[in-house]
């Protein structure tokens, strides 16, 4: 029997929908302030994930993703109190899925060929809680034969040694990375797939097309504009 293709799928921003949160921060902050909150808090926790790798330091996401919301806040003049930003840590575990994700993940469970895993920054507990008990995601976890974490290695994405960590986990050598398919809608880690010598489909859902140039040359395998085109997409290219 054929081995079956790897596809690792990215969590925040491709399965859950980190705007999402925005609903939540609308209630301690009203529906001006939050959108621009919500964004400036992902961007950060990105930053910080990219700074720590940087400086060989590691705090775990739940921490980083604790400490750029009050970052966040800090530098658009908010505060909030402690059991508000506790209540916004846990709306973190149930965070919406966009609309394409249950279609799509219908799609590869009926697809014998496709083995899927979770690959992403967050803990253990950050991931299992939103793929075991969010609303939107819990019904899909079958699919998932492993949820695989950065923080096993206490390094962020795209540090190439995060993408060498999912191939181990996936039973895949150094020399098999082209065997598998990572799938995110973040730019710098499809980037970061592709220079680790991984397939990479991009997804793009604004149909804005690809800008990223932080390694000039660097593309995504594939773009989509709606998850529910990938196993065409990995069919046509495998
Ligand atoms: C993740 C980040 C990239 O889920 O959002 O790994």
């Amino acid at each position: 029997m054929a081995d079956k293709i790897i596809v690792a799928f990215d969590m925040y921003g491709t399965l859950l929908s980190t705007d999402s949160i925005s609903k939540q921060l609308e209630i301690y902050l009203g529906s001006d302030a939050a959108p621009s909150i919500a964004t400036l808090w992902r961007r950060y926790q990105l930053e910080y994930t990219w700074r720590l790798n940087s400086m060989e330091q590691y705090e775990d996401f739940a921490a980083v993703t604790r400490n750029s919301l009050r970052h966040a806040l800090n530098e658009s003049g908010q505060q909030l109190k402690d059991t508000e930003i506790e209540s916004l840590i846990k709306a973190y575990d149930s965070l919406h899925t966009f609309p394409d994700v249950g279609p799509a993940l219908n799609r590869i469970a009926n697809n014998s060929s496709i083995r899927a895993v979770i690959f992403s920054n967050g803990t253990k507990d950050m991931i299992s809680n939103s793929v075991l008990r969010s609303a939107d995601l819990s019904k899909h976890a079958s699919i998932f034969s492993d949820l695989v974490t950065v923080d096993e290695i206490r390094k962020y994405k795209p540090s190439p040694i995060t993408y060498q960590h999912v191939a181990k986990k996936v039973g895949k050598e150094l020399s098999q990375m082209g065997e598998i398919w990572l799938v995110s809608s973040n730019p710098f880690d499809i980037v970061g797939a592709r220079t680790a010598g991984m397939n990479a489909i991009w997804v793009d859902r604004a149909a804005r097309g690809w800008q990223d140039a932080a390694c000039p040359g660097i593309e995504p395998t594939a773009i989509v504009h709606s998850l529910e085109q990938i196993v065409t997409k990995i069919n046509s290219k495998h």
